[in-house]
């Protein structure tokens, strides 16, 4: 064991002091959707796992989550998700992580999913943090920092999008969970539906100064004005705290319009009431279905395949464009 001199120990206790300072961040998931949800978590390149990346979240429960200084990743819900008892594969309708786990282990969402993203520790010692519509639209998101200062630059508040997608959600870019065009499950970004550069910030328009706002990211800003809308919305769309912790809360109750509000919780909420997630045993819908042995069964078989050829046809699409 090397003595420590003075002349160590004082540059040491330096540094253990600064890690005290920016000591490790909670983040806390809450599910306030009738429905359970299944978060993904996935840390950016080069920084380390959390103690999870993916999980079940029971309506009413919530989870916290710790990360070291200087963390940056995003977290995000999966929603409907089941579990094929033949494979033990899960697969999820919207925000599926392509691991087949409850894990992601790596994999981001295959849009569309709203998306809470965070720099810890970043530029002058500030959290930067964000609700991301980039990818699309699955659910309403809040995330609101506990406890942390502005670090003098004052825009350290709660950042939610809560988007009625029956509403607000242009025809053509719109998912739905049912086979006649019902249940809007959720809203695709333009970049996602049309793989256009001037959708996606790419090809000449990859500058701030190219890229633009479209008609579709503006449907997405005028809904929720504090999301990102598009690629490089960062003006209005980034926040800043130091030394806060966050609460990312799934479906909060909206604070603006009460009619956005009900219809906000309902339309995931009915929707989640056809698939056979009762109580959280995950149940495969296909055989679920099956096994009725109804007549009610054989109306509802096709809508469960037309879920499943839309999932394998985002699967394919996320498989063409990676
Ligand atoms: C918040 O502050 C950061 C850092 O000063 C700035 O880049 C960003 O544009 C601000 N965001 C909003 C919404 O004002
Ligand atoms: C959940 O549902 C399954 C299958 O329907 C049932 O076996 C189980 O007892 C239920 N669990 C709870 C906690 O209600």
């Amino acid at each position: 064991m090397a003595r420590f001199s003075p002349l160590i120990s004082l540059p040491w206790l330096l540094v253990s002091v600064t890690f005290l300072a920016v000591d490790a961040t909670t983040f806390t998931l809450v599910n306030k959707c009738e429905y359970t949800i299944w978060p993904g978590v996935l840390a950016n390149a080069g920084e380390p796992p959390l103690s999870t990346t993916g999980f079940a979240l029971q309506k009413g429960e919530s989870r916290p989550l710790s990360a070291p200084a200087g963390w940056g990743g995003r977290f995000w819900a999966r929603t409907r998700c089941a579990q094929d008892p033949a494979t033990g594969e899960l697969s999820c309708l919207t925000g599926d992580c392509g691991s087949g786990q409850l894990e992601c282990g790596g994999g981001g969402a295959v849009p569309p999913a709203t998306l809470a993203e965070f720099k810890l520790d970043g530029d002058g010692g500030l959290d930067f943090f964000d609700v991301s519509l980039v990818d699309g639209y699955n659910l309403p998101v809040l995330v609101a920092p506990k406890g942390g200062g502005g670090g003098g630059r004052g825009n350290c508040t709660s950042v939610r999008c809560a988007v009625d997608l029956e509403g607000a959600c242009p025809s053509e870019l719109r998912v739905t969970a049912r086979g006649d065009g019902s249940g809007v499950a959720a809203c695709k970004s333009a970049c996602d539906a049309f793989r256009q550069p001037q959708y996606c910030c790419s090809g000449s328009y990859s500058s701030p100064q190219a890229c633009k706002p479209t008609s579709y990211s503006e449907v997405f800003k005028s809904a929720c004005p504090q999301a990102y809308s598009y690629a490089y919305d960062d003006e209005t769309s980034t926040f800043t705290c130091a030394g806060a912790d966050y609460v990312i809360t799934f479906c909060p109750t909206p604070s603006t319009s009460q009619k956005a509000a009900s219809s906000q919780d309902q339309t995931p909420g009915a929707a989640a009431t056809d698939t056979p997630l009762i109580n959280g045993t995950m149940v495969y819908v296909g055989v679920a279905e099956a096994s009725r042995a109804s007549r009610s069964a054989r109306t509802q078989v096709p809508a469960v395949g037309l879920v499943g050829v839309a999932v394998s046809t985002w699967r394919l699409r996320h498989l063409l464009s990676a």
